[in-house]
């Protein structure tokens, strides 16, 4: 065990931790942040996607110890209310079925926004490739991220 310090939405935790611990379980189980979802808990889904400064990364095989003082946003801390660009064209877009996986492909979305605001179709679907959706919501997916593009 180990006293991890953690940056989370803005917000400093200390945790009490195995370090080898994956993002995903501290946010779910220590700091109760449950919008990222476990899916596959090996780097091929998606569901578990944050933001680690810019970066769209899988807290599933992410260490905590190797996030320590960084900065990560979950999809709790995209916006107090719910009304960040991209959350607002997946509205738009009607894009959810069940849900499950909406977080991740949100996060993803705004990882790639961030380093390239303005993407092109091609670009878009590659950003968005490695989020697997089990309802089919690819094409809803790429035309709101296209929309948030824009906005
Ligand atoms: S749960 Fe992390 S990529 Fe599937
Ligand atoms: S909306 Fe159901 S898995 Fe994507």
């Amino acid at each position: 065990m180990a006293k991890i310090n953690l940056n989370v939405n803005g917000k400093k935790y200390e945790v009490d931790i195995d370090p080898d611990t994956p993002v995903l379980w501290v946010l779910r189980d220590h700091l109760d942040l449950v919008g990222t979802k476990f899916g596959c808990g090996m780097a091929q889904c998606g569901a578990c996607t944050v933001l680690l400064g810019d970066d769209a990364v899988r807290s599933c095989v992410l260490p905590v110890s190797n996030v320590q003082d960084k900065q990560i946003t979950t999809i709790e801390g995209l916006s107090a209310e719910g009304d960040h660009p991209v959350q607002k064209a997946w509205l738009e877009h009607d894009v959810a079925q069940c849900g499950y996986c909406q977080a991740g492909q949100i996060m993803s979305a705004v990882g790639l926004l961030r380093k390239s605001p303005k993407p092109g179709e091609e670009e878009i679907a590659a950003a968005m490739h490695g989020n697997i959706c089990r309802c089919g919501t690819y094409l809803r997916i790429r035309a709101a991220v296209m929309t948030a593009a824009n906005s």
